[in-house]
């Protein structure tokens, strides 16, 4: 696109999957906020937020919704219709695109099971989970981290949590990749929509037996929480029980796969902090938000407005989908001095990577959990941890900001 003032060619949100701006968005998010913070995108056909300021106050405004609407089929090849449609309706189920009063019920009662003292319980077996990782891979003084840790630790966490058994966790994985890029929204082809659905269709078969089996043989497991919460009266019904199990994978596992790759990248291009953090691993619960806030794994979500709003100057009309910029939202410079130096010891660090007002990251303090534990134990465990290759290439998505591989040497792995 021109920009008839300067005469230069103007940037938009799409360029972010050029090269140069996928391996670096933030000079591009920089440039979007100092020329144009709130904008009309003809591509995205969206508007386009990236100021703290303007994200957060869309994400706490009720007039914006964050559902999906009515459930279209029409669509679907008839033959797969009868598979395909229970699975896209369980979707349309998940807290995330639901609004008040739905939204609220739904929540109350997946928290209900997912509490802060249950996540807190879990920090001995994940960091069980973090040394057998890393068991494994001792001998051979290198490893693709993504790969051989920050894809199997959050999968293994959550599956263990629903009470999937050891022996059906291969094809759990498969699940939370189709799930995942549901989630990556126009992303999808035709081919890969249908393919991604049958997934969820088997997924909801799969657990739709677990359910059976825990109601004559109670479990001591989440999966177990949210069917108690089913039976007491209609106030969970099997399809939002389901649908939020697949929310939970699909939510919980991609994006802390990327905290973990991008956080552990963030670090090894600053060797100063990788060093403050081995030295100082209590501070591993603040040096977890800045990985977050400099690296988001979510780097945008979206909202639509239920009627026309008019918002500094512009106006926003009913149904037009506003996208608020989480990934530049968090480098703002008003809202975070020096926002592109990474820093560790950064204190008032109140970042969006997590989201904002009512649908804010259920599963927060089990992603911050799993990243504390996975960077204090590797900086304990494995000196000398370099990058093995310059040669570091990001998902194509402008949703997520992830890393596609990220070899690793290091010298040895010391004992747990
Ligand atoms: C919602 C990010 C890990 C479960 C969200 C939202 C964001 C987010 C930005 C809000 C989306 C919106 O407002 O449209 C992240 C990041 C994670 C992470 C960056 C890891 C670093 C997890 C984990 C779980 C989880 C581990 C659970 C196992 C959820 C759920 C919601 C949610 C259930 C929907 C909440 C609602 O609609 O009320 N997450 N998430 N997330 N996340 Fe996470």
């Amino acid at each position: 696109m021109q920009d008839h003032q300067s005469g230069h060619q103007r940037l938009t949100l799409s360029d972010v999957q050029r090269p140069e701006y996928l391996a670096n968005p933030y000079p591009l998010y920089h440039r979007l906020r100092e020329h144009d913070p709130i904008y009309w995108d003809e591509e995205m056909h969206a508007w386009v937020l990236t100021r703290y300021t303007d994200v957060v106050a869309v994400l706490r405004d009720p007039r914006f919704s964050s559902a999906w609407g009515p459930v279209e089929t029409a669509w679907m090849p008839e033959d797969l219709r009868p598979q395909l449609e229970p699975a896209l309706r369980a979707v349309s189920r998940q807290m995330l695109f639901l609004d008040p009063p739905d939204h609220s019920r739904l929540r109350g009662l997946v928290a209900r099971a997912f509490t802060p003292r249950m996540v807190e319980s879990l920090r001995p077996r994940v960091q069980r989970l973090v040394d057998e990782l890393l068991d494994a891979v001792q001998d051979q003084g290198e490893m693709e981290f993504v790969a051989d840790f920050a894809y199997p630790l959050p999968a293994i966490v959550i599956a263990e949590m629903l009470g999937v058994p050891p022996e059906d966790r291969s094809q759990f994985i498969v699940w939370t990749q189709d799930f995942g890029r549901l989630l990556d929204g126009g992303n999808l082809s035709f081919e890969e929509l249908l393919t991604t659905l049958s997934g969820i269709a088997d997924f909801l078969a799969y657990f739709r037996r677990q359910i059976a089996q825990r109601r004559t043989a109670p479990r001591d497991d989440l999966l177990q929480a949210l069917i108690l919460a089913e039976e007491q009266g209609d106030r969970l019904n099997e399809e939002e029980l389901l649908g939020n199990c697949v929310l939970l994978l699909a939510a919980g596992h991609g994006t802390t796969t990327h905290l973990l790759g991008n956080g552990l990248y963030a670090l090894l291009q600053h060797p100063e902090q990788l060093q403050l953090l081995r030295e100082n691993p209590s501070l591993a619960p603040t040096a977890v938000m800045e990985l977050l806030r400099y690296d988001s794994p979510v780097q945008l979500t979206s909202r639509r407005p239920t009627a026309d709003v008019d918002w500094a100057g512009r106006r926003f009309k009913a149904g037009e989908e506003v996208l608020t910029v989480l990934g530049a939202a968090n480098r703002d410079p008003e809202q975070f001095p020096d926002p592109d130096r990474l820093d560790l010891r950064r204190t008032d660090n109140r970042h969006v990577a997590f989201g904002h007002g009512p649908h804010f990251c259920l599963g927060a303090p089990l992603a911050r959990l799993e990243a504390e534990v996975a960077f204090t134990t590797l900086l304990r465990r494995l000196p000398q941890l370099c990058l093995a290759t310059e040669q570091i290439e990001h998902l194509p998505s402008l949703v997520f900001r992830g890393i596609k591989a990220l070899p690793v040497t290091f010298a040895s792995v010391l004992p747990a």
